[in-house]
């Protein structure tokens, strides 16, 4: 049973992890079930359709276009207005939010990139610290396999070799509200994990 309503501040949650790990399926389907409780949920995801977000994906097919410090930059910049324009506001406002990625991802795939991972993550203080991070797990082996046969080419972020190196990243992080989910199990047992992760939220005793 939970304890307390959601406050009136509302709550920050982040889903993260390599590419294929099925992010969206389980967005989508907590967004549902939240909604079914009566809660007001914002599902958003990163990169944004801004104009920082567009010249990202045109990096999905030419990543070479820019060094990696630009390209740190445009996903900060597309970070700053995803928090100032969408997230705050809604956080404000008392609602749910429910983010595809957020700082994580950065810090894993810049940091992939060759930057520093923990200065990464110092950068991006502007943004409003989450109240859940989910972080799917899932071998990069596994997830490349699942980008291809969904016929999608694996993008310039998403090499094997590259993924690999996300992939400890993401092993690095360790904050309290981190909480690690094995993505290749069904996804609805992903789900009920989810769930009880949501769950915790509000009575942690019980987990
Ligand atoms: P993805 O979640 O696949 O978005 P979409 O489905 O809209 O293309 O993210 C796109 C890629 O961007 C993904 O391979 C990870 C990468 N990425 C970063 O490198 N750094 C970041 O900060 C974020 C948010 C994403």
């Amino acid at each position: 049973m939970r304890k307390r309503k959601v406050s009136r501040k509302g709550l920050l949650i982040a889903f993260e992890g390599i590419d294929g790990t099925g992010k969206s399926t389980q967005i989508k389907l907590l967004a549902d079930w939240l909604r079914a409780q009566g809660e007001d949920v914002l599902e958003t995801r990163e990169p944004t359709d801004s104009a920082y977000g567009r010249r990202i994906r045109e990096l999905y097919v030419n990543r070479g276009a820019c060094t990696p410090e630009e390209e740190l930059e445009l996903f900060i910049e597309d970070r700053k207005l995803h928090v100032k324009e969408l997230i705050r506001p809604a956080l404000n406002a008392g609602r749910i939010v429910l983010t595809d990625r957020y700082y994580y991802s950065t810090a894993a795939y810049q940091g992939a990139n060759g930057l520093d991972a923990k200065q990464i993550l110092q950068r991006n203080r502007f943004a409003p610290q989450p109240n859940l991070v989910i972080l799917l797990t899932m071998p990069p082996e596994l997830s490349a396999e699942r980008i291809s046969s969904r016929g999608g080419q694996l993008n310039a972020f998403e090499q094997l070799d590259a993924l690999r190196r996300v992939s400890e990243l993401f092993a690095s992080f360790s904050d309290p509200w981190l909480r690690r989910i094995d993505a290749s199990q069904p996804v609805s047992s992903v789900q009920e994990q989810i769930r009880h992760a949501w769950r915790d939220l509000f009575s942690p005793e019980e987990s």
